[in-house]
């Protein structure tokens, strides 16, 4: 049976993946998951019922897994089935992308292969602008856009690191293979930097490494709506299923958040 949905203040945000909600807690925000699937920034669009359920279940299990490692994540516990309760921060308008293995936008920008391992893995830094269409920066611009301190993007960079070791050694463990992800942080009220947003196959590339290397079937991510190859919800559930071996049980919030 689907849980209620939560008791919340006025609509925030609307994103092209979620809503965020007030709560009766100004710490406190309540995300919901929506059934939307995005590429090309926003310009193709299409319904996908089921999957805003499985990206919180994936995401509130992942940020679990790093809270246990002692990294400080937004999350504060799954509320209904599709919606999460997590600190409300001032988010830094910065993409941190990681990449372990060449794929994506990197095949057409350096002459790389795809699945080529890269070690140490890349880190780079985009800026979070739709109307910019998200541009890479270089360290240089970043400075210009003086929008990190540069002890923070240090502590940004050590964080992001650590957050993608710890993701890649537990997703290895279930034949998961993490190839890069993008990652969001903002601070909270006493300025900490804080690991935010989604940790999903929306935000990643994930290969099963069950399948054979060279068969489309080993794509469980975003790029099977990319590349038009079907089997988005089929894809997530396999990964929500994979991730029930690594017994997380993300905490559960109160789900009466009045308003
Ligand atoms: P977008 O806005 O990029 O279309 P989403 O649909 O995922 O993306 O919307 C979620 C929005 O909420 C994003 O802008 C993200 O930066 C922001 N966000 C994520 N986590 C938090 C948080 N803990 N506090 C405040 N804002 C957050
Ligand atoms: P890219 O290869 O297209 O640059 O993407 C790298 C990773 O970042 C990939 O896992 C998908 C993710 N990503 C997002 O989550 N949001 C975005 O807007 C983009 C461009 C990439």
């Amino acid at each position: 049976m689907d849980s209620p949905t939560p008791v919340l203040g006025p609509l925030l945000h609307e994103g092209k993946a979620k809503r965020l909600y007030a709560t009766a807690d100004a710490r406190l925000c309540a995300v919901e998951f929506k059934d939307t699937a995005t590429a090309a920034n926003g310009r193709h669009q299409v319904y996908v019922p089921g999957k805003g359920r499985l990206n919180c279940r994936i995401s509130s299990q992942l940020f679990t897994l790093l809270e246990q490692g002692g990294l400080p994540t937004h999350f504060q516990g799954l509320l209904g089935d599709g919606w999460m309760l997590v600190r409300s921060l001032r988010m830094i308008p910065l993409e941190v992308v990681l990449r372990n293995r060449a794929a994506g936008s990197l095949l057409r920008q350096l002459p790389t292969v795809a699945g080529q391992p890269l070690a140490p893995p890349l880190l780079d830094f985009y800026f979070k602008d739709d109307a910019l269409g998200d541009p890479f920066l270089s360290e240089a611009r970043l400075a210009v856009l003086n929008i990190v301190t540069p002890e923070e993007r240090m502590r940004l960079e050590t964080m992001a690191r650590q957050v993608n070791s710890t993701l890649h050694q537990a997703l290895g463990r279930i034949d998961l293979d993490l190839v890069d992800l993008k990652l969001e942080f903002g601070r909270d009220h006493t300025g900490q930097l804080l690991l935010a947003d989604e940790l999903s196959p929306d935000n990643c590339r994930l290969w099963d490494q069950q399948q054979h290397p060279d068969s489309p079937e080993r794509i469980l991510d975003k790029d099977r709506f990319r590349q038009g190859l079907g089997g988005l919800v089929d894809a997530y559930r396999t990964v929500n299923q994979r991730l029930q071996a690594l017994d997380l049980k993300p905490r559960h919030s109160d789900s009466r958040v009045k308003s």
